[in-house]
This record gives structure tokens, sequence and C-alpha cells, in this order.
């Protein structure tokens, strides 16, 4: 089994013991004759106290000379325990210093910057406790989704990121082309011409799995896609972002009910794992964001609301809240109406379902009423809308009619299904950064992908 030659700062748990640790510098101060250093390895918010004293170490004039905040090393020595200070430190026996820094040129030198700030260095904020305390915290929720998902027998299918639908039916995709005919300034050209790209065609970048996903879940049954997402959507909000990962369960054979039973687990057992996996970090982060934790446990024990759209417009209409927008049945919720109903009205993550046909997709299942669909909206406090989903329309001619012709043409495949052996199904899509973001109390959907693309943005 591989085995590293250096130990990572949260596996240390004996004491008295020698270690050799690997880390960047996070703060620094130097006496006369000994230096104290807190030194990251990125496996913990916590640092590891580093204790340099001159009589124990031969070079220790030109360590003093040369270490600095972002400086990386290699530490051994006796881990102990200080009880004035109530923490391990290391009594340092011998440094290596693999990279220095000029401290003068360090974008993230300062030990307090903002996000904001940390943010216009994209490669460098993962050295930040607050981004890396995020980022751990998305790994656990991707490995989450993964055991979560395979537990129920979902198998994990890789829908493609090239093609020709747009799921959603917004025209917000990105179009890609292989054409790059210079001119006399160099610059690329798109002829749109179809004979000379490549795949035949200029194609989209993906904006949903979900009909893949459904090809898939109509021979293996239960199926669920987690991968990146592209909207070509100019919004310059804190939960959209032009590049984002989507997971899209698509389950055969089960009902609307069983669709939001499904999604609440899911966001449940999520939420738990990081409860269990990343104490530390949500104790780091909740210096940030009161009551972190106490707010995760709520939503992890309490059941979610469970509301039909029309109920909400009434709700709506009825309460003391003063909106910019004003709705009536038949308008989309904005933002701040998804906010009230989660933060003030219900105080909890709540579904939203039965939506007017006329504001979905064309592939929701219609209700009995023929004006509603079997569509649901998962929002949460501080965020909005975390899920959107909805049972699938499994009857051919009525999914027809929801069609446009040149919809019925370009997705005569996804018909098939409807055609061969049609099934009662339905499936969600969770914005991922999105569930970061919830987990991790982040205002900004920004600083919870490592490198986001919005607006105007695409740096590196
Ligand atoms: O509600 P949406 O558009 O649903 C679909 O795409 C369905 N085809 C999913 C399905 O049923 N399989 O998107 C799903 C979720 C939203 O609820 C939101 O959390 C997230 O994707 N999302 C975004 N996240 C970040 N930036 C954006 N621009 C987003 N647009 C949607
Ligand atoms: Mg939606």
């Amino acid at each position: 089994m591989f085995k590293r030659s250096y130990i990572k700062i949260n596996d240390i748990i004996n004491v008295n013991n020698n270690y050799t640790v690997c880390g960047w510098v996070h703060i620094f101060r130097k006496q006369k004759n000994i230096i104290f250093i807190d030194l990251n390895d990125g496996s913990t918010p916590e640092c590891l106290s580093i204790v340099i004293d001159s009589v124990k170490i031969k070079d220790f004039d030109d360590i003093k000379s040369r270490v600095k905040k972002g400086s990386s090393l290699r530490v051994e020595g006796v881990v102990i325990f200080n009880e004035s200070r109530c923490c391990n430190e290391m009594i340092a026996k011998n440094i290596i210093i693999y990279g220095e820094v000029d401290a003068a040129k360090y974008p993230i030198s300062k030990n307090k910057m903002s996000l904001e700030t940390i943010r216009e260095n994209p490669h460098l904020r993962i050295r930040t406790l607050m981004i890396s305390s995020i980022m751990r915290i998305r790994d656990t929720l991707a490995q989450a989704t993964h055991k979560y998902f395979s537990n129920i027998g979902c198998r994990y299918v890789n829908t493609p990121i090239l093609t020709t639908n747009d799921c959603e039916g917004a025209g917000e995709t990105f179009t890609i082309t292989s054409q790059y005919p210079t001119n006399k300034d160099d610059k690329p050209i798109y002829y749109g011409s179809d004979k000379k790209e490549l795949l035949g065609r200029g194609v989209n970048l993906t904006v949903s799995g979900q009909l893949h996903g459904e090809t898939y879940a109509a021979g293996l049954g239960d199926i669920y896609t987690f991968g990146p997402t592209f909207r070509a959507e100019n919004s310059n909000t804190n939960k959209h972002l032009c590049e984002f990962w989507m997971i899209e369960p698509e389950l055969s054979f089960i009902n609307f009910k069983e669709l939001q039973d499904l999604a609440e687990d899911y966001v449940k057992y999520c939420i738990s794992q990081v409860i269990m996996y990343n104490e530390d970090d949500l104790y780091f982060l909740e210096k940030r964001n009161e009551d972190l934790v106490f707010r995760l446990k709520e939503i992890v024990c309490e059941d979610f609301a469970r509301v039909t759209y029309t109920e909400v417009i009434d709700i709506l209409n009825n309460c003391d809240k003063e909106f910019e927008q004003k709705v009536e049945w038949g308008d989309d919720l904005s933002t701040e109406h998804e906010r009230y109903l989660a933060e003030e009205h219900f105080k909890k993550p709540t579904f939203v379902k039965d939506y007017p046909t006329k504001i979905k997709s064309f592939y929701m299942k219609t209700n009995e009423d023929e004006n509603t669909v079997q569509a649901t909206d998962l929002l949460v406090p501080g965020i909005g809308e975390l899920i959107g989903g909805s049972m699938r329309e499994e009857d051919y001619d009525k999914l027809c009619s929801r069609m446009t012709k040149t919809q019925r043409k370009e997705l005569n495949w996804y018909l098939d299904l409807r055609r061969y052996g049609t099934t009662p199904h339905g499936g969600f899509g969770l914005g991922f950064e999105r569930l970061v973001q919830l987990v991790t109390g982040t205002h900004n959907i920004r600083d919870v992908i490592p490198y986001p693309r919005y607006p105007k943005h695409c740096t590196f």
C-alpha cells in the first residue's frame, strides 16, 4: 500500500512521538533565539505550531532570515502537548525550506483578507484557511453523493458534455465550433457552416444531462449523473455561474411523493456526512457564520415543508412583506419570494410543487387539472432554489403536444423512450455549488468552486 514519507497534520494523534510534516507557513513570529510557526498542510484548518529553538537547530539564522508567510517546509521533530496553550506543538529538530516567498509580492500575504480580494487570485486562494475549509467540505459532499446514490442502487452514468439538445429549452446554451479560419488579424471567425464542422454541425455545451440520463434510466432502472453544466445566462448574482456542477438522479417506476422523499433524504444525508467528517472545518467557518452547525443539524432533523405553488401565491399575496416584484398565479417566483418562503415563512427547506404548466419545461408530467405539472423546486434559506425536478411525461401523445415541431424532430430519439416500453419516472437536478453554499454558509457562489466562470470572468 502507498505510504508517504511524512504525516498529514490531521493524522497526528499521539504526542511524544517523532514525526515529519510538510506544509506552508501560515503565521510566524520571530524572536531573538526562537521562531514560532503555524504550519498548515491542507488536511485540516488547524495549523501545527512549530517551535524552532536556536539551541536545537544548527541553521537557525539562515532559517530565520528566509522563512516567510507562504514558504513551504519539511519539518522533523517531536510533538508534545503544550499545557499552557492547550494544544499540540512540534519541537523542531530538522528543517528543509523547499520554496521561499517574496513577501512584498505574495498576493495573499496578509492574515485577514476579504473573500472578494482573494477571489482575484483563484490559483493561490486555496492557501487561505477559509477557502481550504470550503473545498474540503465540497469534497465530502461529492464523496457523499456517490455513496448515497450507490447505497440506494443508482448507477453512475456519464452523460455527454457536447450535445445538440437544449434540455431546458431556455436558449441559454454555449455553442462551440471547431472552425478557426484565420483572417489578417489571426482572429477566429465562426462561419456557421455545418459542412466544415468536425462534428458535422455546431454543437452546444450541455445545460443538463437529464434527457440522456432518462435514456439510461430506461434500461438500468435507476441512475444518477454528476457532471459539469454550462449556461450562457447573463446573471450576475451570488447564486449563478456559467459553469457549475449538477447532480441529476433519474429513477424509473417512482411517483411524485417518492421523488420528493428522495431529494429530502439525499440532502439530509449529505449534510450529516459533513457534520460527521468536517467538524473542525464547520467550527472554523462558524466563526464568520453564527449558529451554522445548529442550523445544519436542524435541517437534518426536521421534515422539509411541502406546499403547492397555488398555496404559495396565496401566502405571498397575504403576507406583510413588501416584495420588489408582485406575483400572480402563473408568474415565476423570483429569488426574493423563494427566500421569504424558506427563511421567514416556513423557516426550513421547502418543496414547492405543482407549478403552472406554462412556466415549466416541456418534459414535465401534466397533472389531471391540465394547468399544472408534477414539478417541484426545493427552496432553502439563504439561497432560494437548490433543486429543480419533476415527474416526466411518459405518455407519447401528451409529450408530443407539449413539444414544438423542431423539438419533435430534433428529439425524435427521446420520443422513442415513450414509443417503446414507457415508464412512470422522475428525477431532479441539484446545483452542487448551491449545496456547498448552504452547508458552508457561503454568501457568494463564486467562492465555493475552484475556478468560477461568470459574466466577463474566465481567469486562467
Ligand atoms: O432547475 P434546473 O434548470 O433543472 C434542470 O436542469 C433539470 N433538467 C434537472 C433535472 O430534472 N434533471 O437546474 C437544476 C439546478 C437548480 O435548481 C440550481 O440549483 C442549479 O441547477 N442551477 C445553477 N447553479 C448555478 N448556476 C446556474 N446558472 C444554475 N442554473 C441552475
Ligand atoms: Mg429550476
